[in-house]
């Protein structure tokens, strides 16, 4: 008999089949009429109720059920028949049951009762199984899917850039270095250290982002988008920073900066489509446990175009807010959070795109404007916790660049191969990078972003 998910399984009439169905036990419950197991596969949120017949004392049954716990695996055998139950339209009248595995009530973990996000977090490997991170497992699943689908469908390809690299991408010098070299022997003699005699025969480091890596391929093949993994050192303790994070990176060739903001509104919007249509049973939790009101947010962001500001006229309406922010905002500094979060919930009520911003606090890489002072930035900014996506044109004059890089005091030597593609057909380009988890905080709602990936990096965090 071929064994069904549980999603497949509530898609089913009750005809009375015969079905076998294997899953974990959230809850056990007694009746003098019946024990009711509430099993769940992982495959959705709802649980399927096997209901069974109060078994003879003694009996093979009655010692199955008895070690049928919260969190066992177990295998029942029945027929799927009509609930009488209400919000669901099928049960399973068991007539068997296999233990597989036991989990001891007195050293699961996981009991019945609600757990915090702070403990779940200890015990990493185990939260899946709960009714939160499930979800979020299944809306991270269909999101990369949607990532890929977004591209295929316009006609981008998947370019696969490297973990490791010698250039520093965003030219903010947050790298994990990458070594073979005996660190506790260098540490005990006093000789310099010798790169020369290191693995790659120079420093390396984990890569703070694909991007300079796939603008030579944009330079080939047109529309492109890298998606992996990227990391960085920086010693942000925040509940929107990992130093391992997910990073979906478009970058298309003689797009400008509007072409960019539109593929970026796009591409937001056709996300939130996918997760509102394909995910909605769980997004229907997170609005009931974690976000209010998330749904219809979420719905009312595909109902307008994105507002436009630049980052003066951003500095101009926080200037006039008459609010206390903890960092007073200035022309010439960055936004914080707080500015972002302002802008987007109090300013436009929802998505927010802030162009144009001073290029001091930019990457090397991008277009400077004809005022000396700024760049072709884009941050799309996001009502909760603020930027999701950062981007920009990228600076395709040669000259322009290598100043950047000079005045910035970025060794030129590790971006030769960046510099030699404005050297030979250079072409007016764009891109952005999306960061996976802020997407997903932005559709579960979320908060810390340590919650929405499997097993969170941080400072001090590489448990499991
Ligand atoms: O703004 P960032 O640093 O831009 C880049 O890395 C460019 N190379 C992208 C490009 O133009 N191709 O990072 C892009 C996005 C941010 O907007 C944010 O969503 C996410 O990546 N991000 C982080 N997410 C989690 N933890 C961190 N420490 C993050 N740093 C950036
Ligand atoms: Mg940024």
């Amino acid at each position: 008999m071929k064994r069904l998910t549980l999603k497949e399984i509530f898609g089913l009439e009750p005809d009375g089949r015969d079905l076998v169905v294997k899953g974990w036990v959230r809850t056990k419950r007694e009746t003098k009429a019946a024990i009711f197991l509430e099993l769940n596969d992982g495959s959705r949120m709802a649980n399927l109720q096997c209901v069974f017949e109060v078994p003879a004392p003694g009996s093979a049954l009655a010692a199955g059920l008895a070690r049928a716990g919260t969190g066992a695996s177990v295998s029942v055998d029945g027929s799927l028949v009509a609930s009488p139950a209400s919000g669901q339209k099928v049960e399973v009248k068991a007539r068997a049951l296999e233990v597989i595995g036991e989990a001891p009530a007195e050293s699961y973990p996981l009991q019945k009762k609600a757990h915090s996000l702070e403990f779940l977090r200890e015990v990493a490997h185990l939260r899946p199984r709960t009714n939160t991170f499930g979800a979020v497992a299944r809306v991270r699943n269909r999101m990369a899917y949607a990532i890929h689908q977004f591209f295929q469908e316009r006609g981008f390809q998947y370019v696969h850039t490297p973990l490791i690299t010698a250039s520093d991408a965003e030219g903010a010098g947050a790298m994990f270095q990458v070594t073979t070299l005996d660190l506790d022997r260098l540490a005990r003699s006093n000789e310099a250290v010798d790169y020369g005699k290191d693995f790659f025969g120079k420093p390396a480091y984990l890569t703070v982002s694909g991007q300079l890596n796939v603008e030579t391929y944009c330079q080939a093949l047109g529309r492109v988008y890298t998606f992996g993994p990227t990391f960085r050192a920086e010693n942000s303790n925040t509940t929107r920073h990992l130093s391992e994070f997910w990073m979906i990176e478009p970058e298309v060739a003689f797009n400008d900066l509007s072409d960019n903001m539109e593929l970026a509104e796009d591409f937001i919007k056709y996300l939130v489509r996918t997760a509102l249509a394909d995910c909605a049973e769980d997004l229907a939790f997170f609005d009931q446990r974690i976000q209010k009101g998330l749904v219809e947010d979420l719905a009312a962001v595909l109902e307008k175009p994105f507002a436009h500001m630049t980052y003066t006229e951003a500095i101009a309406q926080l200037e006039k807010s008459g609010e206390t922010f903890e960092f007073t905002p200035s022309w010439g500094t960055d936004l914080q959070s707080e500015h972002e979060k302002y802008l987007t919930e109090k300013v436009v009520g929802g998505p927010l795109i802030v162009t144009d911003y001073p290029k001091e606090f930019k990457s090397f890489y991008m277009k400077q404007n004809d005022d000396g002072k700024t760049v072709r930035a884009m941050d799309v900014l996001v009502p909760r916790f603020g930027e999701i996506i950062g981007g920009s044109e990228r600076e395709e004059r040669l000259d322009y660049l290598l100043r950047r890089i000079r005045e910035m005091g970025l060794n030129e030597a590790t971006y030769s191969w960046y510099l030699d593609l404005r050297k030979f057909g250079t072409t007016p380009h764009s891109g952005f990078g999306l960061g996976f988890e802020r997407l997903l905080l932005y559709v579960t709602g979320m908060a810390n972003i340590r919650d929405v990936i499997p097993f969170p990096r941080a400072p001090k965090l590489a448990d499991f």
